[in-house]
């Protein structure tokens, strides 16, 4: 059996760079530590932190000062920032780099007075952050449908992107930015990490057997990527850990494909290989999926 393990796989730069800001901090102070929201979609990483201390809140008002709060790789806007030093409390900003990039573009042609629109959704923590360094006034829309509803500029348009929006939608909603506006400057904001993965993944799951999708319950991107692999490998399954590996008989496989969403430690994908070759030199007597086909 070969197992072909996608060289995207797992962390991220934005995230990786989070993860160690807090695991560096926890382990060289004794102060109270707060992340702002998860730092990552991974209940591991998310419990390991707690052994240390880490404590996870969902808005500033739970922090007691003095202590320090991580921004995570999403970022917030301004006004959080505030909440927080109000509060008397140290903001570590873990924010990716690549997002504090389009928070500084925005704040800069809202201050020139441009009129922002942000493609992407509404509801999610990058794009709330970013909203927040133009005093919350940005358009966002996220389907070529809503370019109609939007209402009359005289401003010049500035448009931007959530980093994770998909390519081929946005460059279709500039199109119909550009039909419908004369004053359009865009800025493709799309980070290439998840465009790598989600490239990498559909071409080896067209090439194996089986393909292991590695991710937490929540991630959106594993949840992308395993929709991505099962449309071309119908043994897709999607795991969190090495103990969610399916009893299925993988020497009767020739190829296994891994692949792993944005917030996968390098250790659970090493436990996941450990795991599959394990099973390849052991005996394999009847599987529940065998068991299921035969019936
Ligand atoms: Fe940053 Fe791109 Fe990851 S924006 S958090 S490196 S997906």
């Amino acid at each position: 059996m070969e197992l072909i393990i996608a060289d995207s796989a797992g962390f991220c730069f934005g995230v990786n760079n989070a993860v160690k800001i807090v695991f560096d901090l926890a382990a060289e102070t004794n102060e109270r530590i707060y992340t702002l929201g998860p730092i990552i979609h991974n209940e591991q990483v998310v419990d390991k932190l707690a052994e240390h201390g880490v404590v996870t809140i969902d808005n500033p008002d739970e922090a007691e000062g003095p202590a320090k709060v991580i921004i995570r790789a999403h970022g917030v806007g301004p006004g959080t920032i505030k909440q927080l030093q109000e509060r008397g409390l140290e903001v570590v900003n873990a924010s990716c780099p690549y997002v504090v990039k389009i928070q500084k573009l925005v704040s800069e042609k809202y201050k020139d007075g441009y009129q922002i629109i942000i493609i992407g959704d509404k509801k999610h923590p990058e794009i709330i952050g970013i909203n927040g360094w133009c005093d919350n006034t940005a358009y966002i829309i996220e389907t070529d449908e809503q370019v109609n509803s939007l209402p009359h500029m005289e401003k010049n348009i500035c448009v931007v992107a959530q980093t994770t929006f998909i390519r081929e939608k946005w460059e279709k909603i500039i199109k119909s930015l550009n039909k419908r506006f004369e004053n359009v400057i865009k800025f493709d904001t799309i980070c290439n990490a998840t465009d790598k993965r989600q490239v990498e993944a559909e071409k080896i799951s067209k090439e194996v057997d089986m393909m292991l999708v590695i991710g937490g319950l929540n991630s959106s991107n594993t949840n992308k990527l395993y929709e991505i692999c099962r449309s071309n490998c119908e043994r897709t399954y999607k795991i969190q850990t090495a103990s969610d590996i399916p009893p299925v008989d993988i020497k009767k496989f020739k190829k296994i494909g891994i692949t792993a969403g944005a917030s996968t430690p390098d250790w659970v994908i090493k436990e996941v290989i450990h795991k599959m070759s394990e099973l390849d030199k052991q005996d394999f007597e009847m599987s529940f999926a065998d068991a299921f086909e035969s019936s």
